[in-house]
């Protein structure tokens, strides 16, 4: 895997830099040069290369309506990743604080409004104009519209902070559900990753994670054990659907 980074990024660096010493110095030598001919075909290879590695990239959208933690961490962990790339952070609150941390890393917002989303093409439209090949819900709440999950269907992935099928369902979010959790007096409780279907939080499950529930847990300290697990593991999981999908089913 290792490898793999390096010499994707090595592929990258070396086209860029050949491009520009292209564009601004060997152009017009080639022009002029009796080895005119290779060097154009050299760069034409060098394109080709680029064109297909460009394709090989998997671009995702972040879907997100809170603070965006795990947006954040997601960002960081594909930052200059070789085959990953967070294309678009798609947001249905202008004030949430997602919307921050995507201007931060320059990275495209696209604010949903509910009418076009329930109603219209879901967005589908604007997603693929962006060349998204991926979709992670990190704390959006509304549902995903069947033509939405038609479009993405095995491409789309929902962190839950609980143990599904427990505390699963509509109305079951962030402080919702870990108040539930105590209030059952549970022992566990953890996040389930899973794919989206068109009901809430019953999509196949790809990975769970568990911690401890004390007696001395308030719904805050849960929210916090509950994100660690999430900064933990939802990156290396994202990674590991897009470049090796057996490895977790
Ligand atoms: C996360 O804990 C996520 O599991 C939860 O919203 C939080 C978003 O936090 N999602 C759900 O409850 C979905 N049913 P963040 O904005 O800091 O990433």
């Amino acid at each position: 895997m290792a490898l793999v980074r390096i010499s994707g990024k090595l592929v990258y660096r070396g086209v860029f830099v050949f491009q520009t010493l292209y564009r601004f110095y060997l152009a017009p030598v080639i022009l002029i040069s009796r080895w005119g001919k290779q060097l154009h075909l050299f760069t034409l290879l060098l394109y080709l290369l680029y064109f297909i590695m460009s394709a090989l990239i998997h671009k995702i959208a972040i879907f997100a309506s809170g603070a965006g933690s795990n947006a954040q961490k997601i960002i960081d962990h594909f930052h200059q990743h070789p085959q990953i790339q967070v294309g678009l952070i798609v947001c249905n609150k202008p004030g949430a604080g997602v919307i921050g941390i995507a201007e931060k890393h320059q990275i495209p917002v696209l604010l949903i409004e509910k009418e076009p989303f329930f109603r219209g093409d879901a967005y589908v439209s604007a997603l693929q104009a962006h060349g998204i090949s991926f979709v992670v819900l990190a704390g959006f709440l509304w549902k995903i519209p069947p033509a939405l999950v038609a479009a993405y269907r095995g491409a789309m992935v929902n962190i839950h902070p609980a143990l599904l099928p427990k505390y699963g369902g509509k109305g079951m979010y962030g402080s919702h559900v870990h108040e539930a959790v105590i209030a059952n007096k549970e022992t566990e409780s953890g996040i389930t990753i899973h794919y989206v279907n068109e009901f809430f939080d019953e999509g196949a499950p790809i990975f769970q994670a568990s911690c401890a529930v004390l007696p001395s847990d308030t719904p805050e300290t849960l929210a916090a054990k509950i994100h660690a697990l999430e900064h933990q593991y939802f990156p290396i999981i994202i990674e590991k659907c897009l470049l090796k999908p057996t490895a977790i089913l």
